[in-house]
């Protein structure tokens, strides 16, 4: 009983946590409640979409399908394995034809609760999503009507469509519909960290309470890394250096806003310890030198945000911070990879 209040006051502090355009206009939150850390049992899902056992059956064995790609070769579970805690161990994707792309594989743990997507945000929901890197050449490269030519040639996918979306058809929307309705049973599970909060002091050790003094005070990171996800949903520059010649302008490219030039998505931090290496580039490979970023305030200064500056740590804060961050790892889970319709 008493977990279920706890749940409703977390749900009610996330509804409050809106995308933000701007980016930058956030102020610092400092210390929240313990409790206001607890991932919201409810898992939110568009009305036109309510997740079904048989809904998330097909959206899983799309997830997995090789055959959703030109060269039926690639998956979405290629780049988002889950043996890599849905990322891929890569410092950025590898798509088409084997060509790398430019930003990292980010993990698709909890993005049901995203209201917001990809490291520019350029789109809005899961449904909106799916279809994206299906398209994309330097991704899977398959056009959408011959996807749903191959669909219909196979009769367990037929059957699954028929069961999952009655009289909506083998369409782009069911496609897009079934993969999120997958996505959204990828959720993040009880860490060490939520034990603690939770009212278990024995969950963990006591560089992990410093860390997390260190994350909510002299850190500042909690100005942008908020709520049982750890991110604002928001776009800031934090001075990360390029990979390549181009430097990528993140949410600039898709609103001119100056202020948003070299302003990425703050990802969340549970299971962060699974998705190395780090950034929108891959640039980091270990916690320790993301710690390492933040603590010398960033490495390019212009258009920085004013949340990011020299932080002074000592060689003990630094490693109770990285301590913190390996307590959001939940429990593992067990994948069973699904047998794929062969007609
Ligand atoms: C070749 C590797 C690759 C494949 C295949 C791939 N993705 Fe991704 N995915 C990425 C990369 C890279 C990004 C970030 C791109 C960006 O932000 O510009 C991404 C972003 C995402 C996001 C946004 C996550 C967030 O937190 O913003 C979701 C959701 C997602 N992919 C789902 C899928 C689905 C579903 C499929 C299959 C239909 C798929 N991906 C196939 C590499 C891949
Ligand atoms: C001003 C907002 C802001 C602050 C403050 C901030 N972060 Fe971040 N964090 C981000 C953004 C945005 C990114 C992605 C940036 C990029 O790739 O260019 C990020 C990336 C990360 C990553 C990499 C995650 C991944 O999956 O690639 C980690 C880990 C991280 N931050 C931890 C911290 C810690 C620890 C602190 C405090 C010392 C902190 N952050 C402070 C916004 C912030």
């Amino acid at each position: 009983m008493k977990n279920k209040i706890l749940m409703a006051t977390v749900f009610a502090f996330s509804v409050t946590t809106l995308p933000l355009v701007a980016g930058e206009s956030l102020p610092a939150t400092g210390k929240a409640p313990l409790a206001s850390y607890l991932r919201p049992h409810a898992v939110p899902a568009p009305e036109d979409n309510k997740p079904t056992a048989v809904r998330v059956e097909l959206g899983k064995a799309l997830f997995f399908d090789p055959r959703l790609s030109g060269s039926n070769t690639i998956s979405c579970a290629t780049c988002h394995n889950p043996a890599f805690g849905w990322s891929d161990g890569l410092p950025t994707g590898v798509g088409h034809g084997m060509k790398p792309l430019t930003r990292a594989t980010p993990t698709i743990l909890n993005t049901a609760y995203n209201a917001i997507l990809m490291w520019d945000g350029r789109k809005k929901s899961l449904e909106d999503q799916a279809l994206g890197p299906i398209e994309a050449d330097v991704e899977m490269n398959q056009d959408i009507p011959g996807l749903l030519k191959k669909l219909d040639a196979l009769e367990g996918y037929r059957d699954l469509f028929k069961k999952a979306y009655p009289g909506e058809g083998i369409s782009p929307a069911t496609v897009a519909k079934a993969i999120a309705s997958f996505e959204r049973t990828i959720v993040s599970t009880d860490s060490p960290f939520d034990r603690w909060a939770r009212g278990d002091q024995k969950a963990v050790t006591a560089d992990v309470k410093r860390g997390f003094a260190v994350f909510e005070g002299k850190g500042n990171c909690t100005a942008c890394h908020q709520g049982f996800n750890f991110t604002d949903y928001g776009f800031h520059n934090i001075g990360v250096k390029d990979v390549g010649d181009k430097p990528d302008e993140g949410r600039y490219t898709q609103r001119k806003l100056p202020s948003l030039k070299g302003a990425f998505k703050t990802p969340t931090l549970r299971d962060v310890a699974l998705t190395a290496p780090y950034m929108r580039n891959g640039l980091y490979k270990t916690l320790e030198e993301v710690v390492d970023h933040y603590d010398r305030g960033g490495d390019l200064k212009e258009n920085l945000s004013a949340n990011i500056k020299p932080l002074n740590l000592d060689p003990q804060e630094k490693a109770d911070l990285v301590a913190f961050m390996k307590s959001l790892t939940g429990r593992p889970v067990s994948v069973t990879i699904p047998l794929l319709p062969m007609h």
